[in-house]
């Protein structure tokens, strides 16, 4: 009897544990490699408070930001085999997954950012958030940050003054000749590693948006920025494609609708929290703010531009095309 009474408890726990799992929330984890003060950070937790609040009981968001789940170099891996279920990188670290994202990284191919907002708003652009499906990664939104700007420990006038020097560059092929083409050295690195790497010496000027510059505190260990606006740091919000698709229907919708949401709210705040971390570098005393003439700007983009013609076939040219066309209402 007792023997009968046991097999029949040992039996029936796996259906409880079933049971209980059911009743958990569905964990997701964003991992991110920037601090919360940044447009990405603002919008991984916005993401989660709406996430939560709409569907309570139903999903827990676990964010973790300043690449303390996941850094550069490790994160798609993790994404793929389900440790993490949604990332932001930047539009420069898809390369490996899809050529024709490189298109962002192409100096001097937007004016500003609502040229590239135009742009991946368009057919084209939405089509690239579906280039990686098959490789089992789905792109849910793109979130802004801002221009870049060039940073080192010498001013940086023309091109001719980057000669020689050790540039920081995400881990872009796209980046890497852009560098090469001012004669300069660049050094892929990891986000992380970037203010340890110019405090040492290890490389002496980077490129990065404002907001990134000024909360790693890049100004303690750069004396110059030169405001070049010579690109972009945008990001593609992405998640297991698997993951996405099995997730309950009524979850699935609402989540693509807050991710909707936070996209909207993201793009409105981050030029302002840029212009915000621009002011706050200025005013540390830290560093000075160069502004180029017109014809010194032309300099820079004279010679960053024949970095097109290298990638031109991987990334298509009738695709640079219509990105060229967004500009024409700026
Ligand atoms: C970088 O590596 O400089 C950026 O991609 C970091 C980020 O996510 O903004």
């Amino acid at each position: 009897m007792i023997k009968h009474t046991l097999k029949a408890l040992v039996c029936a726990l796996p259906l409880f544990a079933g049971l209980a799992s059911a009743a958990d929330p569905i964990s997701i984890k964003f991992a991110h490699v920037v601090a919360e003060h940044t447009p990405k950070g603002q919008g991984a937790l916005l993401f989660k408070k709406l996430a939560e609040e709409r569907l309570p009981g139903q999903v827990k968001v676990e964010v973790y930001p300043n690449s303390s789940l996941f850094g550069d170099g490790k994160e798609m891996e993790a994404l793929l085999l389900g440790d993490v279920q949604l990332l932001a990188p930047s539009l420069a670290k898809f390369e490996h997954y899809s050529k024709p994202i490189q298109i962002f990284d192409l100096p001097f191919l937007f004016n500003d950012i609502n040229a590239l907002d135009r742009f991946q708003q368009s057919p084209e652009g939405q089509g690239l958030l579906k280039s990686m499906e098959s490789k089992g990664i789905t792109g849910l939104g793109y979130w802004h940050n801002g221009m870049k700007q060039l940073s080192a420990n010498k001013a940086l006038h023309e091109p001719k003054d980057a000669r020689g020097l050790k540039f920081r560059v995400q881990a872009s092929a796209v980046l890497d000749e852009q560098f090469k083409a001012l004669r300069a050295a660049p050094r892929k690195m990891s986000f992380a590693e970037v203010y340890q790497g110019l405090q040492t010496g290890v490389v002496n000027g980077t490129e990065n948006t404002w907001s990134n510059y000024e909360s790693q505190k890049v100004n303690e260990v750069q004396k110059y920025f030169t405001e070049s606006d010579h690109g972009a740091i945008d990001y593609m919000v992405i998640t297991n494609t698997k993951f996405w698709d099995g997730l309950p229907e009524n979850v699935r919708t609402t989540l693509d609708e807050v991710m909707a949401e936070v996209t909207v709210e993201v793009n409105k705040q981050a030029e302002a929290l840029n212009q915000a971390s621009k002011k706050k570098i200025i005013e540390s005393g830290t560093s000075e703010v160069i502004t180029l003439t017109p014809e010194q700007r032309e300099q820079w983009r004279e010679a960053m531009r024949p970095v097109w013609k290298k990638f031109e076939k991987d990334i298509g040219v009738d695709l640079i095309k219509a990105a060229e066309q967004s500009n024409q209402s700026s």
